[in-house]
């Protein structure tokens, strides 16, 4: 078996992790314990792109119990956790094509590694699979029935890609599910980035003047637990609807040009590009602290940080120090990329649970309705979120009430009024 990791000798601590993890993904161990009995992915190639994470060792484990070939590459250069790599590849003999700290050379050659298995299925977070297979990798696109995108990121290119005509095969949008963006979006994200923000700088978050960029799930999650931690937190937005939903939400809302002056941490989640650019960095504060958690590392004007500073240093892990030639400092946090899964573990297992039953649940869709579906980007189906929030609720020993009869006649009415 092909496979390229880090140092195979981790393998036993990143089982350990992998299986502490397990424990907190209930929704997902079930639904692998019906995949064993069923096998309903017999004889299916699947190649994954996801963060390499204890989290997706766990989705792995599961699609294999339903009978899947599966290969993985990563789906961020910086996220990959070596131990889980190692571990997938000795003791789940999954071949997996990732290294922490990769660079876009190795990056963009593990997807090509990956994509060796002839997939029928592709699974990815950024839709970076998707577009190898729609560039260099055209051949192996008859081979491929569906695939399915975690991020908002992915989403938002592979419905252009549909408005365009040019996308080749099905897409299960599994960030939509409900039990998926609600819940790993806002509540994971949320945690995450705050959890990534503090392991790399160990700021206390009471107090500070913290600006969210972008008010999407992610952003609300980040400004929600920041406010929670005492900070002052300041949204900046570019939809009116959104902005608006912020302000009522209790936060301060005002342009970026105007947050640059007050704000102390910088934290970019809008899934767009050049967020803090030259004209921002040049007029923020001595030590402000620079981060994002949008998917790709393009919301920081990266070129411009460099080209403003006289001098770069790095002063602890995941923190780069500028020294702009204004004399003041800028702390850019691992790299201008994913904070959360860069400088911390990504999201909590819990919330990875949801999201990642989504993901299994909409590959065993794909596998059975996809001579039915045509180029186009789908909702993961209604009953799959259902189930989820079931699943999950149950798992946490929660009930709920049923409507009565008299109520589902009601709801179906329309004759009835005061
Ligand atoms: N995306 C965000 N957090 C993640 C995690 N823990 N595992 C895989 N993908 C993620």
């Amino acid at each position: 078996m092909e496979y390229d990791v880090a140092d195979l000798r981790l393998a036993d601590k990143g089982l350990k992790r992998i299986e502490w993890a397990g424990q907190f993904m209930p929704v997902l161990a079930h639904i692998e314990a019906r995949f064993s009995k069923e096998r309903p992915l017999r004889g299916i190639r699947v190649s994954a792109c996801l963060h390499v994470t204890t989290e997706t060792a766990n989705l792995l484990r599961a699609l294999k119990a339903g009978g899947a070939q599966v290969a993985l590459c990563a789906s961020n250069p910086l996220s990959t956790q070596d131990d889980v790599a190692a571990s997938l590849v000795k003791h789940l003999r999954v071949p997996v094509f990732a290294r922490r700290g990769e660079d876009r050379r190795t990056y963009y050659k593990h997807i090509q590694s990956a994509l060796e298995i002839r997939p029928h299925i592709t699974m990815d977070d950024g839709a970076d699979t998707i577009s190898v297979l729609h560039g260099e990798r055209t051949d192996l696109l008859p081979g491929v029935i569906a695939g399915t995108e975690e991020t908002t990121t992915g989403v938002v290119r592979l419905r252009r890609m549909e408005e365009k005509g040019v996308l080749r095969y099905p897409i299960i949008a599994v960030n939509d599910a409900d039990t998926k963006h609600l819940f790993d979006n806002r509540y994971g994200t949320g945690q995450s980035t705050l959890d990534g923000l503090i392991r790399a700088t160990n700021v206390l978050l009471a107090g500070r003047q913290v600006v969210v960029s972008g008010y999407g799930w992610c952003g609300r999650g980040v400004a929600t637990r920041a406010q929670g931690m005492g900070s002052h937190v300041i949204v900046t937005e570019v939809d009116p609807v959104r902005a608006l939903e912020a302000v009522m939400d209790g936060f301060r809302v005002m342009p970026m040009g105007e947050a640059v002056r007050v704000g102390e941490v910088f934290i970019t989640v809008t899934g767009n590009t050049q967020v803090l650019r030259r004209e921002h960095l040049q007029r923020m504060r001595d030590g402000a602290i620079l981060c994002n958690a949008g998917h790709f590392n393009v919301e920081i004007d990266l070129k411009g940080l460099r080209s403003l500073a006289k001098k770069r240093r790095t002063v602890r892990e995941h923190v780069e120090e500028f020294t702009l030639r204004n004399g003041r400092r800028l702390h850019l946090l691992a790299e201008g990329r994913l904070v959360n899964l860069a400088a911390a573990e990504g999201h909590p297992a819990s919330v990875m649970d949801m999201s990642f039953a989504n993901q299994a649940l909409s590959v065993q869709y794909a596998v059975q309705h996809a001579h039915r579906l045509a180029n186009r980007v789908y909702p993961v189906p209604k009953a799959v979120d259902v189930q989820v929030a079931r699943l999950k609720l149950t798992s946490m020993g929660v009930k709920i009430d049923s409507l009565t009869a008299e109520q589902q006649r009601y709801l179906r009415s329309w004759e009835s009024g005061t």
